[in-house]
């Protein structure tokens, strides 16, 4: 059953019903001020970190589930009866509701006792400011009088200490009102030059600041007394839960439309500036007034609305694709691209499923989520990889998350993860890949962001590659420290306390558990780090890592193997992981994906015994499973993978993330019907069909799928930050469709389903539009190009000499 449907054309997802089965959200932001908006208006917004500057608030696992938004009410002035346009709040009896999820933007709107109303939200870009354009159409043959009622509410700033120090936050809240603009000024008396503020188009009738004026003691916001009453008591907060609510009359003629625009924003002033008069505690608004002014102007607002839709239609352009499979190109060509940016956006912090608060940027996660956005936003990327490694340490192992706002490493989690360092050598493989820029190795980074540490990019990129050379165990495997990639197999940890976070209590100095897919990461990493050193002249090192490489290959073969696919690990007894020998996790999904992705077994019929376990043992019509049988019990040695009921998250969830790993495993092994069914189990797009038992959004990845041991099997859950998203787009786009950039130039080797008579893409690779069309005529999955009309030797196309825009080349598939 669906919710809604796909609008290619606009690259928008309509939903024609506002009960979908969760909250079906979309971002608004892109720089430093965003928002999430659920499809009936819920949500919050903050500016660059949604834990230290939230701008709006929001209650998490509240119940029903999405309260607090920007909600916006309209109300019938002769009859005083009132409904919210998308649905949330009041849930009135809407006709022809619908909220077009787009990018960057959302239209909500429904009609509803003969009045249409719909609005924009979006936030422009270069500005720290959301715009709310409400446009109100009378379908009535008569007169409509009309008011129209906005809210919001003012998150103290800190989100973290706005739901815990409350005993605080009744005290402190602060706002100004001025010309119908209302200022939250919570905090800014003492150490802070910013403050929000929520401001309106039209002429007001009235105002109110304090939440409790607005909706009324014991009430919520489904039924605010003020709007019942039909007026605003221009209510001043002190104390208590501060909010922005204006009132605005509109009289409608039969078939009228009138607008009005609302702005919430963020500023910031000078130091010396803050306060006007100076010697006053009144906020200085003369810097932001122009801001406001020009955002209350709707040609203004209609700029920057188009602005926002070809920046968008120009990051999407650098890889457009036409298939024979629906499915594939509306995830490639839209929306996988999409959530590939709200990753490199947020990383795993602010969804409806990461509070925002917990987790800043994790290390691990930003590097690979630079796979799925390097080629859109080269230069952004740049800097991030540049952030991520000033928080590595001199070890070379990094801090396994950072706060977005301060670049500093997180004390509570710390350090030790020791997969961790390696991603970042493939994050800046990848960004060499697409873009060429090599003086990135030269950069001085420091370690620890400590002034006065800083090396190369380069020698952070050795000692990542040291780090494991430095922390082998007893079978010459990589010690697997807290965890690695799998943060749930905590194999030196052993908690016994009830309630104890698995990620931040003191771990067992483990000099004995030894993690096989560290092993094959290395491996991978490996084989970058030396073509890096190679180009970089450095030779002596080349052969090094090689040697090195080459003897972790090995150990893997005669420690890693367990006869039909890779073991997983070694536990703190020296005792196998994922092997047949276990009672239970026999199989892994892991170390098949990464071992074989990472070239292990290739020659010597291991990758393809792998995956034939893999399709025997994991895969399921929704997906392939983390790992088999799931565990029925909590095993101390394993740590919270053992703690999550089976079927569900790492404990044999279809762990979305790392089926990509297979995909391109299987194109690694020439297999490319096998790809693409995998991929297309896990396609948000292709299982819109049975949105009922996905229950997520049909749009974008979940990270998880519960597996076929839970009773909710095949029901997605946590969507939009997760590292699915980029591993997918780079599984698809560059190993399946085999679009790919290499050190040399663009790479077009294809392993597509053999149903397939050929497809069609562009792709801009270093400043060139590469024209590809492939066709097949075997069955095969070797390859003959030409370009520009000319044979050509090889897979591989160089972005040819300055001047050139555009290349085409025909591929043939024999
Ligand atoms: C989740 C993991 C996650 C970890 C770190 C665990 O509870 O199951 O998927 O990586 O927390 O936050
Ligand atoms: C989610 C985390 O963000 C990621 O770092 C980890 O690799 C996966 N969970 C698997 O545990």
């Amino acid at each position: 059953m669906k919710f809604g449907y796909f609008d290619d054309a606009n690259r928008e997802y309509v939903i024609t019903r506002p009960d979908t089965p969760l909250p079906w959200i979309n971002y608004l932001g892109c720089q430093a001020y965003f928002g999430i908006i659920s499809n009936t208006a819920g949500g919050y917004s903050f500016y660059r970190d949604a834990r230290l500057r939230r701008v709006s608030r929001y209650r998490y696992n509240n119940v029903p589930y999405d309260l607090g938004g920007r909600y916006i009410y309209l109300r019938d002035d002769v009859t005083g009866e009132f409904w919210s346009p998308s649905w949330q709040p009041t849930r009135n009896d809407l006709e022809g509701y619908t909220c077009r999820h787009g990018l960057g933007y959302t239209i909500i709107g429904s009609r509803y006792s003969g009045i249409e109303a719909h609005s924009t939200y979006f936030v422009p870009l270069d500005e720290d400011l959301e715009i709310w354009r409400l446009t109100v159409t009378n379908r009535r043959s008569q007169p409509a009088y009309l008011s129209v009622y906005s809210s919001i509410e003012f998150c103290l700033w800190d989100a973290n200490d706005d739901a815990t120090n409350f005993q605080r936050n009744f005290s402190i809240g602060e706002v100004e009102v001025e010309d119908g603009a209302i200022y939250h000024k919570t905090e800014y008396r003492e150490r802070r030059n910013h403050f929000a503020y929520f401001a309106c188009s039209r002429k007001t009738e009235g105002f109110d600041t304090q939440r409790e004026a607005f909706v009324g003691p014991y009430r919520g916001w489904e039924k605010p007394l003020a709007v019942e009453r039909g007026k605003l008591s221009n209510s001043v907060a002190h104390g208590w839960a501060p909010i922005g609510a204006h009132h605005v009359k509109l009289e409608l003629g039969p078939e009228e439309t009138q607008e009005v625009i609302f702005l919430l924003g963020y500023h910031e002033n000078p130091q010396a500036q803050k306060f006007d008069p100076p010697a006053s505690q009144t906020v200085n608004k003369k810097t932001v007034k122009p801001v406001i002014a020009k955002y209350l102007n709707f040609a203004e607002v209609d700029a920057a609305f188009e602005n926002l839709r070809q920046y968008w239609d120009g990051l999407l352009a650098v890889c457009q694709v036409e298939t024979p499979d629906v499915h594939t190109n509306r995830m490639v060509n839209i929306w996988n691209a999409y959530q590939c940016m709200a990753t490199f956006n947020m990383s795993r912090s602010a969804s409806f499923y990461e509070s925002g608060i917990g987790r800043g940027l994790g290390f691990r996660d930003s590097n690979q989520d630079l796979l799925g956005f390097v080629q859109m936003v080269p230069a952004r990327a740049r800097e991030r990889i540049l952030d991520l490694a000033a928080t590595q340490l001199p070890s070379g192992g990094a801090y396994h998350q950072y706060q977005p706002l301060t670049k500093r490493g997180n004390n509570d989690v710390g350090s030790n993860f020791n997969d961790d360092p390696h991603w970042l050598i493939v994050g800046v493989a990848a960004y060499l890949k697409e873009t060429g820029d090599w003086s990135i190795l030269d950069e001085p980074v420091p370690y620890d962001n400590a002034p006065g540490s800083e090396q190369p990019l380069y020698e952070h990129l050795q000692r990542s590659f040291q780090y494991t050379l430095d922390r082998l165990g007893p079978h010459g495997l990589p010690l697997i420290g807290r965890a690695d990639w799998n943060d749930c197999l905590n194999l030196n940890c052993f908690s016994d306390t009830p309630g104890q976070s698995f990620q931040t209590t003191t771990n067992k100095e483990g000099k004995v558990a030894e993690s096989v897919f560290i092993a094959a990461l290395f491996v991978l990493a490996g084989r970058e780090l030396a073509e890096i050193a190679r180009r970089r002249g450095r030779t002596d090192e080349v052969q090094r890592y090689l040697a090195a490489v080459a003897r972790m290959e090995d150990t893997v073969r005669e420690q890693g193997w367990d006869g039909e696919w890779f073991l997983r690990a070694y536990d703190d007894f020296g005792r196998k992981v994922g092997s047949k020998e276990c009672a239970e996790g026999k199989i892994f999904i892991e170390t098949q994906g990464f071992c074989v992705l990472a070239g292990i077994g290739l020659d010597d019929g291991r990758a393809q015994a792998a995956m034939e376990s893999v399709a025997k043992h994991l895969a399921t019509e929704h997906g392939i499973i983390l790992q088999q049988p799931a565990y029925s019990k909590y095993y101390l040695e394993l740590g919270e993978i053992s703690s999550y009921p089976p079927g569900y998250k790492e404990n044999a969830g279809i762990f979305c993330h790392n089926n990509p790993w297979v995909m391109i495993a299987e194109t690694q092994v020439g297999n490319g019907d096998r790809a693409h069914d995998y991929y297309a189990r896990i396609n948000p797009s292709a299982r819109e069909a049975i949105s009922e038992l996905h229950r997520c959004e049909p749009y974008v990845y979940a990270q998880m799928i519960a597996g076929r041991d839970a009773p909710t099997h095949g029901e997605a859950k946590n969507s939009w930050l997760t590292g699915t998203a980029a591993w997918n787009y780079y599984a698809v786009t560059q190993w399946i469709l085999g679009i790919r950039p290499t050190f040399e130039g663009l790479e077009i080797r294809p392993v597509v389903p053999k149903s397939w008579r050929g497809f069609k893409a562009t792709r801009l690779f270093r400043g060139v539009t590469y024209n590809i069309a492939v066709t097949r005529e075997g069955e095969g999955n070797q390859v003959a190009l030409e370009v520009d009309g000319e044979p050509w030797e090889g897979t591989v196309v160089p972005a040819p000499v300055k001047g050139q825009r555009e290349v085409t080349v025909e591929v043939t598939l024999k």
